[in-house]
C-alpha cells in the first residue's frame, strides 16, 4: 500500500502526474524533498473561536507536531468541524454525526499514515473515535483536558454541575441577578472541558479505557504543562505507529475493550451520554452492544471515583490521585488486563505502572466504594420497550421506587411555556414527562431531560422529582431522571401516549418503568397519533431520515457496517 505523500492520489488518470502536481503545490509551503518523503501524521485541528473548551488546541497542536518530528515523521495539520455545547443549534448531538463524517472523509481524502485527534468538548471525542474506527488508520486521541476549578464566596465551583445548582438557586430566589452575573465569570476559569465528570470527562476516560489515548490523557488539566508534554508524546507515538502500521482502532476497539470502557463508565459515575456514544462506537466497529451489557456490568462494578455530579471532587483531584491508571488498578478483575493500548503494552501494564498516591480520597479502593453498584442502570417496561437509562448514582434514593401522577409536556417549547405557570397542576410527588425530545423529535435529542423543578415547587424547597423523557441530560446534571426512552415519541413510542393524570410506576431496583394504563386504552390513543413532519431539505432531512434510536447510538444507519445496521 502507498505511504506518505503517495497515498490516496487525486484522480487525473495518471498517477505520476498526480504525485508531481501534489508535490508542486505543497512545495509552495517551503517543504523540502526530505520532509515530503517521510511518513505523514495528520493532526485533526478542532480550533474554533466558538469553542472555548478547545482554547489550548494551538499549543497542543504545536507540541504534537514537535513530537511527530522528533520521531522522524512529517506532521500535517488539517481542520475539521468543531462543536461546543453552548454554541451548537439545535444541539451538539445533532452535529456529532456530521463531525464524524467530516473527520472520516478528511482522513480518507488526504495523505496520512496515522492520525492525532485533538478534541474534547462533549461530542467531539465520540465523533473523532467513530471516524477513526471507520477509517481504521492508526490513531492517537489527545483530549484537550479539563478546566481547573473556579471559586466563589469560599466555595469551589465546577462547570457545569454548579451552573445548574446555582441557576436553580437563582430561579428559587435565593441568588439575585447581580450575584448570578458574578458567578457566570467564575464557573469556567480556564480553557479546557467541564471539570466535573460530565460527558467530556467521561468520554476522555473512555478513550483511555479503550486504549486509544496515552495514560493520564483524560485527566491532566488543560492549562498544565504536563498536558503539553502529553501532546508531544502522543505526536511521537503517532509517528511510530505511522511507521509500523498499528495498532489500528480495529485492534483496540474490541468486545473486551468495550467491556472495559463500560466498567470505567460505571466506576467513574460517568455521563449517561456515554451510553449513547459507546453504542455508536461499538456499532461502527461492527460490534452489537446491547443496553443490558451496561446494566450487567453496572451491577458488579461499584462507583469508585468521587467526582461531581455524583460525588465531591473535580477532575484535577482525580488527576492528582493517579487518574485512569490508578482507577484501572483499583478495578482489578473488572478490567480485561490483556486489552492492548495505543501506548504499547496492555491496560494491565498501565494499571501496574500507576502512581500510588498516599492519602488521596478521589479514587476509592473497590472494597470501600462510593456506591456499591455502578452509576447507570437500564430500565425496560411498557413505557420503554427498547430501553431507557437512569443515572441512579446521582438520584434521590427515596425516589428510585416511586409511583406518581404524570404531568406531561408535548415538546421542549411546551415545557418552557408552562413549567413556571402558577396555575400548573403539579405536586411534589408527580412525575414530569417530556416527549418529542428524542433523536428525530426535537431534533438532535437535546439535553432537556433535566426538566426544571416547577418554580412554585422550587420555592417551597422541592429539590428533586422523578422526571422522564426521550431526551438526553448533561453529564454534569443530577436528579431522579429517566432518559433516552426508546422508541422515542416522535416515531410513535409509548411516551407519545402518556396523558397528564396517568399513573407511572418507576422501580429502579427492578429495572422497570411502566405506564399504568390499560392496553386497550393505549391502543385507542395510538390510533390517533400523527407522524412527525420530515424536514424539507439538507442535513436536517438526512438526519431525520437516517438517525437511529438512542439504544443504537443515534448514528446514521448508512454509516454503520452493513452487518450492524438496524
Ligand atoms: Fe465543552 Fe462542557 S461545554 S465540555
Amino acid at each position: 500500500m502507498s505511504r506518505g505523500l503517495r497515498k490516496g492520489l487525486t484522480s487525473y488518470g495518471d498517477a505520476g502526474f498526480s504525485l508531481f502536481l501534489r508535490k508542486a503545490f505543497i512545495k509552495a509551503m517551503g517543504y523540502s524533498d526530505d520532509a515530503l518523503e517521510r511518513p505523514i501524521v495528520g493532526i485533526a485541528d478542532t480550533r474554533s473561536d466558538y469553542n472555548p473548551c478547545h482554547g489550548n488546541a494551538s499549543t497542543l497542536i504545536e507540541a504534537a507536531k514537535r513530537g511527530v518530528m522528533l520521531a522522524g515523521a512529517m506532521p500535517m495539520v488539517f481542520p475539521t468541524v468543531s462543536i461546543h455545547e453552548s454554541f451548537a443549534h439545535p444541539t451538539s448531538m445533532f452535529l456529532r454525526n456530521l463531525m464524524a463524517i467530516d473527520t472520516e472523509e478528511m482522513i480518507r481524502a488526504q495523505p496520512m499514515d496515522a492520525v492525532v485527534a485533538i478534541g474534547g468538548c462533549d461530542k467531539t471525542l465520540p465523533a473523532q473515535i467513530m471516524a477513526a474506527i471507520s477509517v481504521d488508520l492508526p490513531t492517537v486521541v489527545v483530549p484537550v483536558g479539563p478546566m481547573v476549578v473556579g471559586h466563589h464566596q469560599g466555595e469551589v465551583l465546577g462547570a457545569c454541575t454548579d451552573c445548574r445548582r446555582l441557576w436553580a438557586a437563582h430561579r428559587a430566589g435565593t441568588i439575585d441577578a447581580a450575584e448570578i452575573e458574578t458567578v457566570s465569570g467564575r464557573l469556567a476559569p480556564s480553557v479546557g472541558t467541564c471539570m466535573v465528570m460530565g460527558t467530556a470527562s467521561t468520554m476522555a476516560c473512555i478513550a483511555e479505557a479503550l486504549g486509544l489515548a496515552l495514560p493520564m490523557a483524560a485527566s491532566i488539566p488543560a492549562p498544565h504543562a504536563e498536558r503539553v508534554r502529553l501532546a508531544e508524546a502522543s505526536g511521537k507515538r503517532a509517528a511510530e505507529i505511522a511507521k509500523t502500521g498499528g495498532p489500528r482502532p480495529s485492534e483496540l476497539v474490541t468486545p473486551a475493550s468495550l467491556r472495559n470502557a463500560i466498567a470505567v463508565l460505571q466506576a467513574i459515575g460517568g455521563s449517561t451520554n456515554g451510553v449513547i456514544h459507546l453504542c455508536a462506537i461499538a456499532r461502527r466497529a461492527g460490534i452489537p452492544l446491547a443496553l443490558e451489557e451496561f446494566d450487567r456490568i453496572g451491577r458488579d462494578v461499584p462507583v469508585l471515583v468521587d467526582l461531581k455530579p455524583s460525588g465531591a471532587h473535580y477532575m484535577e483531584h482525580f488527576h492528582h490521585a493517579g487518574g485512569m491508571p490508578r482507577l484501572l488498578a483499583e478495578l482489578g478483575s473488572a478490567i480485561d488486563r490483556a486489552a492492548p493500548s495505543v501506548a504499547g503494552g496492555t491496560l494491565g501494564d498501565i494499571a501496574d505502572g500507576c502512581e500510588r498516591v498516599r492519602g488521596q480520597d478521589a479514587i476509592r479502593p473497590r472494597a470501600q466504594p462510593i456506591k456499591p453498584e455502578g452509576s447507570i442502570a437500564v430500565l425496560r417496561g411498557n413505557l420503554a420497550p427498547d430501553g431507557a437509562v437512569i443515572k441512579h448514582a446521582a438520584a434521590t434514593p427515596a425516589l428510585l421506587r416511586h409511583t406518581g401522577r404524570a404531568v406531561a409536556f408535548d415538546s421542549v417549547e411546551d415545557l418552557a411555556r408552562r413549567i413556571d405557570l402558577d396555575d400548573l397542576d403539579v405536586a411534589a410527588g408527580d412525575i414530569l414527562v417530556l416527549r418529542n425530545a428524542g433523536p428525530k423529535g426535537a431534533p438532535g435529542m437535546p439535553e432537556a431531560g433535566y426538566l426544571p423543578i416547577p418554580r412554585k415547587l422550587a420555592r417551597r424547597g422541592v429539590k428533586d422529582m422523578v422526571r422522564i423523557s426521550d431526551a438526553r441530560m448533561s453529564g454534569t446534571a443530577f436528579g431522579t431522571i429517566v432518559l433516552h426512552i426508546a422508541p422515542e415519541a416522535a416515531i410513535g413510542g409509548p411516551l407519545a401516549l402518556v396523558r397528564s393524570g396517568d399513573r407511572i410506576d418507576l422501580d429502579v431496583p427492578a429495572r422497570r418503568i411502566e405506564l399504568l394504563v390499560e392496553k386497550a386504552e393505549l391502543e385507542r390513543r395510538g390510533k390517533a397519533l400523527r407522524a412527525a413532519a420530515v424536514p424539507e431539505r439538507g442535513y436536517a432531512r438526512l438526519y431525520h431520515q437516517t438517525v437511529t434510536q438512542a439504544d443504537l447510538g443515534c448514528d446514521f444507519d448508512f454509516m454503520l457496517p452493513p452487518g450492524a445496521r438496524p
